[in-house]
């Protein structure tokens, strides 16, 4: 709409880079081309990854043309604005950039470094994290990039997800929090703030529901599926939670309960042994093929 246009732009918000062009990359690449309207630099290393995401972009708008839920003139228009780049030297001219790349501290540090070295300054470096702290990857960028830093967290799939979960760092500057908020809103999200705590409030919540369930059924409480059901139709969640797990990931939901155990060091967020016995046999849920339920 020409609101959320008005709303990208108020902020200064025109180009976006993201990093990584996986699921979730793919996903935050497209609505921001759609919804927001902004020209999007895709980056990854695999050319291969890029091309994938590039057609599953196609899809989901001729997808959503056939649907009548987009004309094909702004399917056009969306699919125009989206580039694909070979990395982040690509990246001197946008306002913000979304790394999307796997769960690793490591290497979010080093894509931080070149995003600090190559944005133009007043951009906004953003973490799609979902249980790594900010202020250490803020830390990353240096003390004149840190306060540009923020969390902005996406729920999968991208597209049918209506939420965006922001961390400020702790080193975030409170412009830049009202500036990633707008431009949230302008993807057509609803923003919820948590503090950079372990998990955030997402996670914080979710990953204790689905151990629980996994060691429901570990212990025999019931079967796999009765688990599921009960939590379908008696409380109305979209999938039970031992489907959710396997469509997150169970080397996810592990290293989220991971860094829930370590950073608290409270008991109460032991990881099953049952997780941790799938994710070393490679059944890591829909992505592998093999979860609790076969794929
Ligand atoms: N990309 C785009 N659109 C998609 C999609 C995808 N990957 N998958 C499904 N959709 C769309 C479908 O096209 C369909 O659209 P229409 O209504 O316009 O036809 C709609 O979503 C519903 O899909 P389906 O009818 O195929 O299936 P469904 O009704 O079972 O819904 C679901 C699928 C939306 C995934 C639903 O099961 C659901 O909401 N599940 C829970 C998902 C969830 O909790 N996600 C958060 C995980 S946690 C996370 O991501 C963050 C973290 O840090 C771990």
């Amino acid at each position: 709409s020409s609101f959320s246009t008005t709303a990208a732009s108020l902020h200064g918000i025109q180009r976006l880079g993201v990093v990584g062009a996986g699921q979730m990359g793919l996903g935050i690449a497209l609505v921001a081309a759609r919804t927001a309207k902004v020209d999007v630099l895709l980056a990854d290393n695999s050319e291969a990854q890029l091309a994938k995401g590039l057609k599953f972009a196609e899809t989901l708008l001729a997808k959503e043309v056939q649907k009548g839920k987009l004309s094909q003139e702004d399917a056009d228009a969306a699919r125009s604005r989206l580039k694909s780049v070979k990395g982040i030297e690509a990246f001197g001219d946008v306002d913000i950039a979304i790394e999307a790349v796997s769960e690793s501290l490591p290497l979010k540090e080093k894509i931080f470094a070149s995003l600090a070295d190559t944005l133009p300054a007043g951009a906004i470096l953003a973490s799609n994290t979902s249980s790594i702290s900010l202020s250490k990857i803020a830390a990353a960028c240096g003390p004149e990039r840190a306060s540009h830093c923020v969390g902005f967290h996406f729920f999968n799939p991208v597209p049918v997800m209506k939420l965006v979960e922001l961390i400020p760092a702790l080193q975030t500057s409170p412009e830049v929090l009202a500036r990633a908020r707008a431009f949230a809103e302008a993807m057509g999200k609803t923003v919820t703030v948590s503090q950079d705590t372990p998990g955030f409030v997402s996670n914080r919540l979710l990953m204790p529901f689905i151990n629980e369930a996994i060691i429901a059924l570990e212990t025999g409480v019931a079967s796999k599926e009765d688990i599921d059901t009960t939590l379908k139709l008696g409380m109305g969640h979209p999938m039970g939670p031992l489907t959710l797990a396997d469509f997150i990931g169970l080397d996810t939901c592990l290293s989220i309960m991971e860094v829930l155990q370590r950073e608290t060091g409270d008991t109460k967020y032991r990881p099953s042994v049952l997780l941790g016995r799938m994710v070393s046999a490679g059944w890591l849920g829909k992505k592998s093929g093999k979860g609790f339920y076969e794929y």
